[in-house]
């Protein structure tokens, strides 16, 4: 217990006020809401990999005091990982054990959830959903950057050009919360950012 609170209870308990105890049980609840982030949405990012998620994020986890989970980092740290697929050279994600991680996290609010898919997540879980999309082109370089061989490039292309992530996301949850971003310069970052911002403060308005 506070200086200040063991003061107020002492004057409580001199005076009988009432005003003084509702002014101690206000300050208690405010600062169980702080620990505990209740108030705070969940934001899910998504978008085909080198989109430009995690550069997003990661401004974002900074800008709004928010908590930052990338699913790949996550599954590759706790080996929440089913079996390896050879030809695309990448990890088969266990999505159960990944959503048993994230639920309770998921509970307090106050996430930033990134990743390349987004129609297992449970629907309640989020807020908003942001699709993040990059041209082709820049795309291209940023993939054949991390070494991606010919067949994961190719597919992860093709996901892009088809507007695959973007429709997952459509199918999987309300229209109302979907919206795309912008991924290829710093200046459609700063858009972007700025975008979230603006649907993170009519939120708090609601
Ligand atoms: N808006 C942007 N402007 C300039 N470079 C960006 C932007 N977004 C991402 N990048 C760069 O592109 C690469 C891939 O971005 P990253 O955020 O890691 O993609 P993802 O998380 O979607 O796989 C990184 O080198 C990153 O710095
Ligand atoms: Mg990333």
């Amino acid at each position: 217990m506070s200086e200040v609170e063991q003061s107020a209870y002492k004057y409580i308990a001199l005076t009988g006020n009432v005003t003084v105890q509702l002014v101690v049980n206000l300050n208690k609840l405010h600062k169980q809401s702080e620990m505990t982030e209740i108030g705070k949405p969940n934001i899910l990012i998504t978008g085909t990999p080198g989109a430009g998620k995690s550069y997003l994020c990661q401004r974002l986890a900074e800008q709004l005091k928010f908590t930052w989970l990338d699913c790949s980092k996550i599954a590759k740290e706790k080996n929440f990982i089913e079996e390896y697929d050879e030809e695309y050279d990448c990890p088969i994600l266990d999505e159960d054990k990944l959503m048993d991680y994230l639920e309770p996290l998921m509970t307090k609010g106050g996430n930033i959830v990134e990743y390349h898919g987004c129609d297992f997540f449970p629907e309640r879980w989020f807020h908003a959903v942001f699709v993040v999309t990059c041209p082709n082109k820049t795309l291209y370089d940023r993939l054949k950057e991390r070494n991606y061989n010919e067949k994961k490039l190719t597919s992860n292309i093709q996901c892009e050009i088809f507007g695959t992530i973007l429709e997952e996301a459509r199918e999987s949850y309300k229209s109302g919360i979907v919206y795309e971003l912008k991924g290829e310069t710093k200046a459609d970052g700063e858009r972007s950012l700025k975008t979230v911002r603006n649907w993170y403060s009519m939120w708090k308005r609601k």
